[in-house]
């Protein structure tokens, strides 16, 4: 679904939170005051949002919103990102990022990132879903080609994990963590995580999409259907929050000089400060593929960025990522 360029002023016009009447509104997206309600219907229904109409004041949005905006993100950007980012994609909804710049019929050049509003059908790891409400969360992806061996790529989305957490302490965060492969925690709790699908193309070369989702101000509501514990940065970092435009930006500066040394470097410069920020470390876990479940004490990573799991045997396993997933043993 693609927003009409009407709508967008509408909701740019809402976008403060506070009350405007209905001839206020008409008058300055130039459309008929009756047809202003059959817009914000239907951006209640299609996007999720909650209006407001109180007599004699007008109507607002439940709650502000604060949208992306493509110039104050490029503004925000360091000189090496801004040279690295071929194409920036600011879109307003999206069936998901990561699918926006997989699908080759985008035909997009290695250094597009693509951001949206709302994804209608969000991507998490082991096809899980991703909650991607409208305005409330980041949803950011990476389009980058390397020339390497699909196994050096293996520890990728390690390299993604310690570049998202240098950016929330860059923005005033702390206490955040790492979980293996790559969920960024809050005490524990789920504040992101990072899907990469990769790609063959010709002559050996990989098309990698790397998709970034932070959960930034998400409403009980619009949570219902996470089945895990979770938090948002709005319930963590009271007034001293970045903008999602800050944010969206830092993000890149610190994704785009790492994608383009990966091929150089690998994970190597990146795992000790990966195990800096694992909250899992020495924590007796049980490791879940299928139906098998492994215990053990989690024990950091190595540099192609398996999990070393020290076993009740007393040895140390190394555990690739692929289709397992890893959870504290309580
Ligand atoms: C996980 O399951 O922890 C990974 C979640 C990754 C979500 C992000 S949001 C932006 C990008 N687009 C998607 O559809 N998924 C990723």
């Amino acid at each position: 679904m693609k927003l009409t360029a009407t709508q967008i002023k509408l909701l740019s016009c809402m976008a403060d939170g506070k009350f405007h009447s209905g001839q206020q509104l008409a008058d300055e997206i130039s459309v008929s005051r009756t047809s202003i309600w059959n817009y914000l219907s239907t951006l209640e229904e299609n996007l999720g949002l909650t209006f407001h109409a109180v007599k004699g004041k007008g109507t607002r949005l439940k709650k502000p919103l604060q949208l992306l905006d493509e110039e104050l993100i490029q503004q925000a950007l360091s000189a090496e990102s801004a040279q690295l980012l071929k194409k920036l994609l600011v879109l307003d909804v999206t069936e998901s990022t990561n699918r926006y710049l997989v699908d080759p019929n985008n035909n997009l050049p290695k250094g597009t990132v693509c951001t949206a509003e709302m994804q209608s059908s969000g991507r998490g790891r082991l096809g899980r879903e991703w909650v991607s409400p409208f305005a409330q969360n980041i949803y950011i992806s990476f389009l980058w080609r390397f020339n390497v061996s699909l196994s050096s790529l293996s520890g990728l989305s390690l390299a993604c994990g310690v570049q998202v957490c240098k950016a929330l302490t860059k923005m005033g965060l702390t206490g955040h963590s790492l979980k293996w492969p790559n969920d960024i925690l809050w005490q524990g709790e789920k504040l992101g995580g990072i899907l990469v699908e990769l790609q063959g193309e010709n002559q050996g070369e990989y098309k990698a999409v790397i998709g970034i989702g932070l959960n930034y101000q998400m409403s009980e509501q619009a949570a219902q259907k996470i089945d895990q514990p979770w938090t948002s940065l709005a319930s963590i970092m009271d007034n001293k929050m970045p903008s999602r435009n800050e944010l969206t930006a830092e993000l890149i500066n610190q994704i785009l000089p790492m994608l383009e040394q990966y091929s150089d470097t690998g994970l190597k410069p990146y795992q000790s400060q990966w195990n800096a920020y694992d909250g899992y470390r020495d924590k007796n876990v049980r490791i879940i593929s299928g139906q098998n479940i492994k215990p053990g004490v989690a024990k950091g990573i190595t540099n192609i960025g398996e999990l070393k799991l020290l076993n009740e045997q007393g040895e140390i396993e190394k555990i690739s990522s692929g289709e397992v997933s890893l959870r504290l043993d309580s």
